[in-house]
Order: C-alpha cells, then structure tokens, then sequence
C-alpha cells in the first residue's frame, strides 16, 4: 500500500539540485493539495476497518517523506551557502581598480637635481633661517637702506625681522661662522611681495658661494658652465651679461643658450638665442670686510638662480602658479 507513492515521493526529493525545486516537489506532496495530503484526506472515504491501518502507513509516510526533505534542504544549504548569489558575481578578467601613485613635486626633483650637480663639484650644503633680520637679509650683502630691494612692497616685515628675500644671507650666515675656503650652496624658500605668471609670494631659491684667494670670474663661468650643461644638455652654452646685485662686483645676469633653437633665435627665447638662468658676481669687498674677512686677501664669486625658473625652462612650464595648484594632472608629468 502507497508504496508507488512513497518511491516516487522520495526519487522527486533525491533529484531536486535546488532549493526552490524543493520547495515545489514539498508542495506537490505535501501542500494543502499535495498528493499525500489528499490521500489523508481521502481516508475518510475508505470503509471503517481500513482506516486505521491507511492511517498508520500514510502518517508514517508523511514523516519519512517530511524527514527526507529536511535532510534534502540542509544538504542544499550547505552546498549553496558557499557559492556567491549571482547578483555578487564578479567578473574576474575586468582590469583591476587602479591605484595612484604618488608624485614628487617637479621643484623638489630639480632642486635634488642641482643639488647633486653643485655637490659633486665638490660643494657643501648648508641651510638658513627664513625669518631673518634686515642686516643678515640686506646691509650685510651691502645693500643700504635706500636700495629698492629694501622698498616695504617688495619684502614681508614683520616688525623688526622679515622673510628673507633671497638666500643670500646664508652666505654671510656661513662666513661668520667658517674661515676660507668655502665652497657652499644654500637651497631653501624665499618671499617677495609678487604674483603673476612668473612670480610667486614664496618660491625656492639656490645660492651658491667659493671663497678662496686668486678667486675670478674664469672659475665663475666654469663651474655655472658644468652646471647649465649638467642640467639642461651637453650642447649648451652660457654667457654673463653685466648686471647689478649690492653684494657683488662685478655682476652678472646668467644666460644659457636657447635648447629650441640652438641659439638661432625663435620664439621660445625672444629671438635671442639666450634664456636668462640665474644672477651671479663676484663678491663685493665690502661683504668681506662686513664678515671680518681682509678683501685684499680672500676672493671669492657668489650665485643665486631660482628654481621655479629653471625648472619652468627645462619643462617649458608657462605659468609658475601651475606649481601650487596642485592639479594631479599636471604634476603627473615629472
Ligand atoms: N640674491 C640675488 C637675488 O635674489 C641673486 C644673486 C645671488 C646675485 C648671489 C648675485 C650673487 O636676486
């Protein structure tokens, strides 16, 4: 009795392979129309004697069919917890999420550049305060009162003390403090009261400085020659053009020839040939005698160049503001 059914019952559970067909073959057996269902309803119809025993074998077929879908449903349970629900799916040949990576900041690769330059020539690194006092920032390096480098527009006071214009008070810094010879570089920032295209209120400055006796301007070009040619190209060429600093004398504007043209002249380089790179002289007796070196036995030649410059000629940058604006997409390139 009800064998057929029990078979047929117990095969629809084995091959159920998911947990909504289970749910279907539980229906269709057990459900309120469920095959098993009325036949326990339909024990009623049978004659009196029959029923307890139909009940019996139907009631213990319920359990077992009951129990076999239970197990059923666990097993599947346990095998579909361990897959992902396909709304998870991930598709494991798209390229992977990228990750950006960190820039250094062109000024600070440029300044490492010159740094390594100078420092192979054989000069010392030496650093300085950026607040400074009006005589380290400006009558130390002979520049008296009434020099517009000391006009209240061009520096930043803050009472008696300022932010140094330029790092040219390190080299009177070094020379108190260091007997001859000296052969150092000074990197660090510098304020002026100025913004537009090619100036920045705070920008980086490298001085440079040699004193030693029978110091002259040959040495000067010599050493700023290396340095053009170490940093923008071997073909390069430079030229000093006399100019003005208090602290110097004679002075120098510091050309390097145009990397564009060669120096035929083009647009790049005002149709010149020559690109102005730094400021240069030798120093000034009187910045000797403000140190307590004697004048007529040390000499020596001093140099300043602005790194933003540089590094706006050797990247052809237009505009020097594009160096704090810090947009990825341009600091990208370096
Ligand atoms: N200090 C000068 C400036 O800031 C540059 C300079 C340095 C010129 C040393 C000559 C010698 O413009």
């Amino acid at each position: 009795m009800f064998e057929n059914l029990k078979k047929d019952a117990l095969k629809q559970i084995e091959t159920a392979n998911d947990l909504q067909q289970l749910e279907k073959v539980r229906v269709a057996l057990l459900g309120k129309k469920g095959v098993i269902t009325e036949q326990v309803k339909s024990i009623g119809k049978l004659p009196p004697q029959e029923r307890p025993e139909a009940g019996k074998i139907l009631n213990q077929l319920k359990n077992e069919v009951e129990e076999a879908i239970e197990k059923k449903k666990e097993e599947l349970q346990k095998k579909e917890s361990g897959k992902l629900s396909p709304k998870l799916w991930v598709d494991v040949t798209l390229p992977g999420a990228r990750r950006r990576v960190g820039h250094r900041h062109p000024i600070s690769k440029t300044l490492e550049e010159i740094e390594t330059i100078f420092v192979s020539m054989g000069f010392k690194i030496v650093e300085g305060p950026e607040i400074e006092d009006s005589w380290h920032n400006f009558d130390a390096l002979n520049t008296p009162e009434w020099h517009p480098a000391r006009d209240e527009h061009d520096s930043f006071y803050i009472n008696d003390l300022l932010l140094r214009t330029h790092t040219s008070p390190v080299q009177i810094r070094t020379m108190l403090s260091e007997q001859p010879p000296i052969a150092i570089i000074s990197p660090g920032r510098v304020y002026r009261r100025d913004y537009d295209a090619t100036h920045l209120p705070m920008f980086t400055q490298v001085e440079g400085l040699y004193v030693n006796e029978d110091v002259s301007v040959a040495h000067l070009k010599y050493v700023l020659e290396r340095f053009a040619q170490q940093i923008f190209g071997k073909e390069r060429q430079i030229r000093l053009r006399p100019s003005f600093f208090p602290f110097t004398e004679p002075s120098f504007e510091v050309d390097v020839s145009c990397g564009v043209c060669g120096g035929k002249g083009c647009q790049a380089c005002g149709y010149t040939g020559w690109l102005e790179i730094l400021g240069a002289g030798m120093v000034h007796p009187n910045v000797f005698k403000n140190v307590g070196y004697d004048p007529q036995k040390w000499t020596g030649f001093a140099f300043g160049m602005g790194v933003e410059r540089i590094t706006m000629l050797k990247y052809n940058i237009k505009d020097i503001r594009d160096f704090v604006r810090n947009d990825k997409r341009f600091l990208e390139n370096f």
